[in-house]
Parts: structure tokens; C-alpha cells; sequence
């Protein structure tokens, strides 16, 4: 078994994270949880979201908080865009990169961003086209990858068929999300090799919500298949609230602790970051979800 040497941590805490949190977090303890990643050696990290502050009242101080960011260097600070009055206002408020986010599920795709999956890809178009002209880069997001909190089973068939069109719009980075957390090992190694049938792997990232406490394993068998990108929360934060029940992603000090055992570099300070989800999750009043942070506080 070759595993990569090294692998891309994109954390997605201070948006996947915070998105789920009833309770408003003030700017400046967002802006100052972005700068303790950075530090901690993050060097992508999702800061915000620019969408209706209707649905998301928690990240509607998206530009604020950008503003706020004491920036380091070499870091890529992205933002969630769900169409073009995302992207402008992403742009302006200086994101280095944007997101789209589709889905796999017709049900997921309306709760969620109030479109079809078809329409919902006609209006990443202008966006694609924007960011193109700004020399701006693009993720995507495919939601549902493993399961859908409304229709139950996706095919991986269905996955794949979002994940290329997304990737052949011009997203460079496809990011497979398992959006409530309920996939196994098994059905992971299926839905990858649908859309690698599509895709190159290196342009696919894992994207695994830990509800079921499968998350690590779900990375395991991506990395043995040769997949490098995963995203992952600090404190284990976050969820989707269009996603009732879902848990937050897989814990970013879970993931270095597992990649570093395992011989392969993330370029992460697991005490800084461990740190960093204690504080956090101070922040917010509870303990971090991540079970390394737990391990090493009492060890
Ligand atoms: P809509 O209601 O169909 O859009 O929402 P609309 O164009 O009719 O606009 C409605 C109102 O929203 C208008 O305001 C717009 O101006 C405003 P009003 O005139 O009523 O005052 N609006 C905006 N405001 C700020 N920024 C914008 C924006 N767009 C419209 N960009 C829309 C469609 C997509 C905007 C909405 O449904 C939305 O914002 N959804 C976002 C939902 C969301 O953020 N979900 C969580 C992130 S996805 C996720 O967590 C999954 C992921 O982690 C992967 C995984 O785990 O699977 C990525
Ligand atoms: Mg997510």
C-alpha cells in the first residue's frame, strides 16, 4: 500500500463550522479563530460564506469578518458562493478563492439553495465565467455524496454525473461531501471510483461529516485509493442546518494526528491546532468534538 506523501487540509471550520451555531458568534472571535489556524499552519482555509443572510443569519457578517483577518502570508483565505451577487461581494471583501456548492440530491439541492441540481449549475455559469475573468479559482462542492438527509441512498452514479459537470464548467477542485456523516468505508470506495472514472483524483478532495464517527476511516480508504485533499473542522465544529442532525466534519486534529502516524505530511502544528479547537470550543461553551484534543488534555 502506497499512501501520499503529503496531503491539502482545506478546514472549513470557520464556515462549516460556525454556520451551524445558533448562538451569534461575535466578528472579531471569527476573525481571530481564522488568524489561530493560520498560525497553526493552515494554509487553506474557508472563512466565510456569501449567501442570503436569511438562510445563514450566523455568517452575515461574512464581509466584516474578511475585513477584520490580520492575513498571513501564503495562505489562500476562501469563501462559499452561491451565485454571482455571492461572488462580487466575496470578491470585493477579498476572498483569494470562492466555492459553488451543488448537490446529488434533487430534495437537498431545493432545501438548501432553493433550485433544481440543472438550475443551480446554470447559475454557477456567470460565477465560473467572473471568477475566470478575475483569475480567480473555483471549488465546487457535490453535497449528498454518501446519503441524503431527505431521499436516503444517492447512487454514485449520481455523484459522479454533478461532479463532472462541475469539473467540466472549470471548478478545479470537486470536493465529495458526506454531508450527515453516513457513509462507511465500502460505500466510500464505490462513490470515489464512480467519480475517478470521471475525474482525475487529484482534483477530487474528501469532504466527511463525522454523525457516525466514520469520518477517519472514510479518509483512510480515500488516501489508499490515492486521494490527497480533505477538509476538515477544527474542534470537530459545524454541520449543515439543512441537514438536521448532521454532526460537524471530521475534526482537524483527528485528521493530522491520523495523517502524521501514518507517515504523511500535512505541514500542520497539532498542539497550535489543538489549542486553537480548545479555545474555540471554549468559545462556544463545550468541550471540542475532536477525541486527539480530548486524549491530550487529560494525557
Ligand atoms: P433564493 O431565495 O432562491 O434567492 O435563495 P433569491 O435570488 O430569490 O434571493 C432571495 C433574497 O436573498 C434576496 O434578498 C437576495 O438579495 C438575497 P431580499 O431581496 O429578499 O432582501 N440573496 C443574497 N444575499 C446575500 N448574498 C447572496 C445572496 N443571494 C441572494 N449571495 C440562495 C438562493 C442560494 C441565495 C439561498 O438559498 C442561500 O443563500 N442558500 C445558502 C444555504 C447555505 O449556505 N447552506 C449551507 C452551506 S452548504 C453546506 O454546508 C454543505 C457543504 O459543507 C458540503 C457538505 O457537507 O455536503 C458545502
Ligand atoms: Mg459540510
Amino acid at each position: 500500500m502506497t499512501l501520499p506523501k503529503s496531503v491539502k487540509i482545506v478546514e472549513v471550520g470557520p464556515r462549516d463550522g460556525l454556520q451551524n451555531e445558533k448562538a451569534l458568534v461575535a466578528s472579531p472571535i471569527k476573525a481571530e479563530l481564522i488568524e489561530r489556524l493560520a498560525a497553526a499552519g493552515c494554509r487553506h482555509i474557508e472563512a466565510t460564506s456569501f449567501v442570503s443572510p436569511q438562510k445563514i443569519p450566523q455568517l452575515a457578517d461574512a464581509a466584516e469578518v474578511m475585513k477584520k483577518i490580520r492575513r498571513a502570508p501564503g495562505v489562500v483565505y476562501s469563501a462559499l458562493t452561491p451565485n454571482l451577487k455571492g461572488f462580487d461581494a466575496a470578491i470585493a471583501a477579498g476572498a483569494d478563492e470562492v466555492a459553488v456548492f451543488a448537490a446529488a440530491s434533487e430534495t437537498f439541492s431545493r432545501k438548501n439553495i432553493n433550485c433544481s441540481i440543472d438550475e443551480s449549475l446554470e447559475r454557477f455559469e456567470p460565477v465560473l465565467a467572473a471568477a475566470r475573468q478575475a483569475g480567480v479559482r473555483t471549488r465546487a462542492y457535490v453535497s449528498c455524496a454518501l446519503g441524503c438527509p431527505y431521499e436516503g441512498e444517492i447512487a454514485p452514479a449520481a455523484v459522479a454525473l454533478v461532479a463532472k459537470k462541475l469539473f467540466d464548467m472549470g471548478c478545479y477542485e470537486i470536493s465529495l461531501g458526506d454531508t450527515i456523516g453516513i457513509g462507511t468505508p465500502p460505500a466510500t470506495k464505490k462513490m470515489i471510483a464512480a467519480v475517478a472514472e470521471k475525474i482525475p483524483l487529484e482534483n477530487l478532495a474528501g469532504h466527511f461529516h463525522d454523525t457516525y464517527g466514520m469520518a477517519a476511516a472514510n479518509v483512510w480508504v480515500a488516501l489508499e485509493m490515492g486521494m490527497a485533499i480533505f477538509d476538515s473542522s477544527v474542534g470537530g465544529l459545524g454541520g449543515c442546518p439543512f441537514a438536521l442532525g448532521a454532526a460537524g466534519n471530521l475534526a482537524t486534529e483527528d485528521l493530522v494526528w491520523l495523517l502524521s502516524g501514518s507517515g504523511v505530511e500535512t505541514g500542520l502544528d497539532l498542539q497550535r491546532l489543538v489549542d486553537c479547537g480548545n479555545w474555540i470550543s471554549a468559545a462556544l461553551g463545550r468541550e471540542p468534538a475532536s477525541r486527539v484534543a480530548r486524549a491530550l488534555k487529560k494525557g
